[in-house]
């Protein structure tokens, strides 16, 4: 799969540089005013573990009506993402680095968010790593605090015995209800945007599991 995207002319000065659109953490009001961090009023919708903001940078192409906050703990993909979307001309994205669990207790506001979504997070498949995956109660508890009611949590995974797990830990929270339970790889999505590792996992011949949960207005 390629990642090329569109250049702009160097000229072109609308565009602001990548790090325009990077968040530095330690300069950031705790909880977040997220109208004023993006200049506008618009549903905010999270996507957590961006990697190199393949999924995000095509989302806000077909998204102009969004304000997109992607979080990353790399630097690397941070950075990677800016200069992708400011090469699109994309200037309702921002992007910060930062553990998502720290950032959402630290920064978001309850109820403050339409949509989080999490794409193929890193499976830690050795039992001695289970202990550095993403999907854990403390993680579900902040993503489904930040949702408004009926916002969506939507997630993917390749990893069939991960999705297990993750399915389980979000049922057990209680406070979201499945809303869609899909197999992308036998019954794909009208209008899907792949992800940079969802390219990789289709290219394997591996599974697709995508869910959709719904924050209920109790619980
Ligand atoms: C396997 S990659 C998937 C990237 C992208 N979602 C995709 O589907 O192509 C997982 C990403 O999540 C990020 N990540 C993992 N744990 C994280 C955490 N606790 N906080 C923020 N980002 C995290 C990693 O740095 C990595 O970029």
């Amino acid at each position: 799969m390629t990642e090329d995207v569109p250049h702009h002319s160097p000229a072109d000065r609308s565009i602001p540089p990548a790090g325009a659109l990077v968040l530095e953490v330690g300069a950031l009001d705790r909880p977040l005013d997220l109208d004023a961090l993006f200049g506008r009023q618009a549903p905010v919708e999270l996507e957590i573990g961006i990697g190199s903001g393949f999924f995000l940078s095509r989302y806000a192409l077909e998204r102009p009506d969004l304000n997109l906050l992607g979080l990353d703990h790399m630097g690397s993909e941070v950075y990677r993402t800016a200069d992708k979307c400011v090469r699109l001309g994309l200037a309702h994205v921002r992007v910060v680095r930062c553990d998502a669990v720290y950032f959402l207790e630290t920064f978001v506001r309850t109820g403050s968010v339409a949509a989080c979504h999490v794409y193929y997070s890193d499976p830690w498949p050795k039992r001695r790593h289970h202990k550095r995956r993403l999907w854990r109660p403390a993680f579900v508890a902040q993503v489904a605090r930040v949702l408004a009611p009926g916002g969506s949590l939507l997630l993917k995974t390749d990893v069939t015995e991960y999705f297990e797990v993750i399915d389980a830990v979000v049922r057990g929270h209680g406070g979201l209800e499945l809303a869609e339970d899909r197999r992308l790889d036998l019954d794909p999505m009208p209008g899907d945007i792949e992800s940079n590792f969802q390219g990789k996992a289709v290219a394997a011949g591996h599974p697709l599991h995508y869910q959709r949960w719904v924050r209920r207005a109790e619980g």
